[in-house]
């Protein structure tokens, strides 16, 4: 298997935001160098171009709009995120909803920038679908436990295991990533060894006094 990819999501948290953003992103850089394994962050758009300019790390945005520049006021494009140095893109985030057209639209502007489409999921359908699209990954995470604390690993891992066999029916080029209340190596062990490339993650991270330690955790199991 490739090497597994971590993203941190740093949502609108104050804890990852501004000075503290570049926190997480230097303990990523860190924990990303020392264990071999791919650390990404998801900043806010107002951080975005700092963190991609001074941390040796995959930047992803959390959204963007598919639409070409323009006039579209309060939008946000393809090329601002890849001209700011984002690699790639969260697409219909659990908190970002979008509809089946919209996620299409925004999965094209990321394929015209040439940026990696991560798009989230919320069930086992929404997962096959999003894999009929074609993006480099599928991110299932169940909307219940997302910043709970309690891990899909341990609480549903089922839901893990029949995405990743619906994503292997539809498109097995596609990688599949899981994500909600992940916060230990051992829930990222376990998500990988049900068949995930890798976990997407928030609160455990960003909300956590030393997000160093708590990424040395999350790949000590690797
Ligand atoms: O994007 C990651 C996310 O929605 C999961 O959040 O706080 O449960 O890790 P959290």
């Amino acid at each position: 298997m490739a090497r597994p990819l971590i993203i941190v999501n740093l949502k609108a948290y104050a804890e990852g935001t501004g000075e503290k953003a570049t926190r997480i992103a230097a303990a990523a850089e860190e924990v990303g160098k020392e264990s071999g394994v791919v650390i990404g962050v998801a900043p806010a758009y107002t951080d975005l171009g700092l963190m991609a300019r001074d941390y040796d790390v995959p930047v992803y945005a959390q959204h963007i709009d598919g639409v070409m520049p323009g006039a579209h006021t309060g939008h946000v494009t393809a090329e601002q995120v890849r001209g700011a140095g984002a690699m790639g893109t969260l697409i219909n985030h659990s908190e970002r909803r979008l509809t089946l057209a919209e996620i299409e639209a925004s999965l094209s502007a990321a394929r015209r920038c040439g940026l990696e489409a991560v798009i989230c999921t919320n069930n086992v359908a929404t997962t096959a679908a999003a894999a009929a699209l074609g993006p480099e990954y599928v991110a299932i995470e169940p909307p219940e436990l997302i910043g709970t604390g309690v891990s899909v690993s341990k609480a549903d891992p089922g839901i893990i295991e029949n995405s990743v066999e619906a994503v292997r029916g539809v498109n097995p080029e596609v990688k599949v990533l899981t994500g909600a209340g992940i916060s230990t190596g051992e829930c990222v062990r376990i998500a990988l060894d049900l068949g995930t490339d890798g976990v997407l993650l928030a609160s455990g991270v960003v909300k956590a006094a030393d997000p160093a330690a708590a990424l040395r955790d999350l790949v000590s199991l690797l």
